[in-house]
């Protein structure tokens, strides 16, 4: 007899994506939807957390009738288990996934799992044809983290290192902002930064001259504002300015990375968050790979930013080994990392 297939349905509403997606452990990633609030956020310069909210309250309860169809799951229960996002993340946004899911799994009579945001970003690279075996070492560099850690496995996380301030993505964010590009700025300041000529404007490396794995990126955004001064009509200079930041950050995240590398002795480098995306950083963390005789892995673009289907898989190894959340929902803002356990 083989052994039923467990479908997880999971949804993500921790920031300003609401997604949906189903896992089982037959097919892998059965569904997934992402819909992005960036339209909704973007005139006011950043995430309004209310305008948040309210709008996965509007989105989430079609997006999952839509990957529950997609899904071919008709059944009552359409699912064996639910998983959501629980934290970190914006507390109304987080609360209006938790309360969905568990209410769902309530209805279904089927068990549910409350599962970190980071989790989901460090093992979403599992999502690929040809995934990274455990230990690994990964670089989540997205909007609101930064950090160097430590996979041993499901729920295994030793943080190595993490930003101190800003994260890289928020630095990026925050100093395209003053180039006067629209939010979110990052990938715009890239495709600036490629015009622009290296050297022109030179950026700190901060916390590159101490021991650690720490980071430090708010100085940078400073440094911006002040170079700046008196070139704020000069595309060129603009140009200079955005490649010399781009720069400054990809060094910085190049040569820690290295260092932990180094220290951990890891022979996988996984890079993942929206930063990740950067085409500079993927070539510079390429020569670290290189030179340390180590791959790296990397999940899909659309997986690098925030989603369901990471949040399915992680809920998936979860609810398979046995772990159940229930009621109460959970929703926390804060949730360090390493709290985690091993599921079983
Ligand atoms: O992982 P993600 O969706 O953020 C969080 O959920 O926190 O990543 C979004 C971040 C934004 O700060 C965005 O500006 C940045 O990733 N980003 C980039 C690039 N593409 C996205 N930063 C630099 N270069 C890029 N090409
Ligand atoms: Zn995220």
């Amino acid at each position: 007899m083989t052994a039923q297939v467990l479908n997880v349905l999971a949804l993500e509403s921790s920031c300003d994506e609401t997604a949906v997606a189903v896992f089982n452990d037959r097919d892998g990633l059965v569904a997934h939807r992402v819909y992005t609030q960036t339209d909704l956020h973007e005139i006011w310069g950043g995430v309004v957390p209310e305008l948040a909210s309210r709008d996965h309250v509007r989105r989430l309860a079609p997006m999952i009738v839509r990957t529950l169809e997609e899904a071919g799951l008709g059944g009552r229960p359409p699912v064996g288990g639910v998983a959501y996002t629980a934290g970190p993340g914006l507390i109304g946004a987080l609360l209006v996934g938790a309360g969905v899911a568990t209410s769902l799994a309530y209805a279904w009579n089927v068990p549910v799992v409350g599962i970190h945001h980071l989790e989901g970003h460090l093992l979403a690279p599992q999502l690929e044809p040809d995934p990274p075996g455990f230990p690994y070492l990964a670089l989540l560099v997205s909007g609101g983290h930064t950090m160097l850690v430590d996979v041993a496995g499901v729920g295994r996380y030793r943080v190595l290192g993490e930003s101190l301030d800003d994260a890289a993505g928020e630095a990026f964010d925050k100093t395209a902002k003053l180039l006067g590009l629209p939010y979110p700025g990052g990938a715009r300041l890239a495709a600036l930064a490629e015009s622009g000529r290296p050297g022109v404007f030179e950026f700190p490396r901060p916390m590159l001259d101490r021991p650690g794995l720490d980071f430090s990126f708010s100085g940078l955004k400073t440094a911006a504002l002040l170079a700046l001064r008196g070139h704020e009509s000069d595309p060129v200079a603009k140009a200079d300015l955005a490649r010399g930041f781009e720069e400054a950050i990809v060094d910085t995240l190049a040569a820690k990375a290295r260092r932990a590398l180094a220290a951990t002795g890891r022979r996988v480098l996984v890079v993942a968050g929206g930063v990740g995306a950067n085409r500079r950083l993927r070539a510079r963390l390429a020569e670290v790979a290189a030179a340390e005789g180590v791959r790296t892995a990397y999940p899909r673009a659309e997986f690098c930013t925030d989603n369901a289907a990471m949040i399915a898989f992680a809920g998936h190894a979860r609810l398979q080994a046995g772990e159940r959340g229930g009621l109460p929902a959970v929703a926390r803002a804060r949730w360090p990392l390493e709290e985690l356990r091993a599921p079983g």
